[in-house]
């Protein structure tokens, strides 16, 4: 078989997630399932009003199944608790489903999702989108709001304010992690700070 060029032949019709979440399972639409322990769907309902888009799972969320469980998913937790956002009724995903990372000796390090593995897989976010149709959209960093408003913005001019995307309101933030490498740094509640208050921008849709 040749090399299918993204997710599309693997996502079904149906928009419920559960069919959706089953499909991913199967998706060979690029490279990085094979060395992925598994497919990282999301968490969430498809009532949710808020969807928060990470980047790719982590090795916590690989050995799991579950997005943002791990270290980054903890600064996650208390930042949405601070805005007032519940975590339970939101819809948690990622750009990329599966765990990018290179091996070196027994620890996996993270590595950055290309442009195409983005482009690969983002039919799985359309699909969710259209199946939970969000108030509103926060994207985590930048190759999360790469591929949520499908060009490349920095997230320093973008984020503080809500973005009026033609399909809904989307708002920008930094990554979760970006803010962890900063604990026990200078700097690491300035970040988180900033973090809460993007996210606040957020908690009128929710
Ligand atoms: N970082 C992400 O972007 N997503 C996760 O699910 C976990 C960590
Ligand atoms: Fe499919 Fe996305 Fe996994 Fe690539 S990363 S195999 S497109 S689910």
């Amino acid at each position: 078989m040749s090399e299918a060029k993204d997710a599309s032949p693997w996502v079904p019709g149906s928009r419920e997630l559960g069919d959706l979440e089953s499909a991913a399972q199967e998706c060979r639409g690029c490279e990085l399932w094979q060395p992925a322990t598994q497919v990282v769907f999301s968490s969430g309902e498809r009532s949710a009003r808020v969807v928060l888009v990470g980047e790719q799972p982590g090795d916590q969320e690989d050995r799991s199944g579950e997005p943002f469980v791990g270290p980054a998913g903890r600064v996650l937790d208390e930042a949405l608790a601070e805005a007032g956002i519940d975590r339970g009724a939101a819809y948690l995903t990622n750009a990329v489903k599966h765990f990018r990372h290179e091996q070196r000796g027994k620890r996996r390090i993270h590595a950055k999702p290309e442009l195409r593995h983005l482009a690969a897989c983002r039919p799985w976010l359309d699909a969710e989108l259209e199946a939970v149709e969000p108030r509103v959209v926060v994207a985590l960093g930048a190759t999360a709001a790469r591929a949520v408003l499908d060009r490349p913005v920095k997230i320093g001019e973008v984020r503080g304010r809500v973005l009026e995307e033609p399909a809904r309101p989307v708002v920008v933030t930094t990554h979760p992690s970006a803010v962890l490498r900063l604990r026990g740094r200078g700097g690491y509640d300035e970040a988180f700070g900033g973090l809460v208050a993007d996210l606040r921008l957020a908690t009128p849709y929710a």
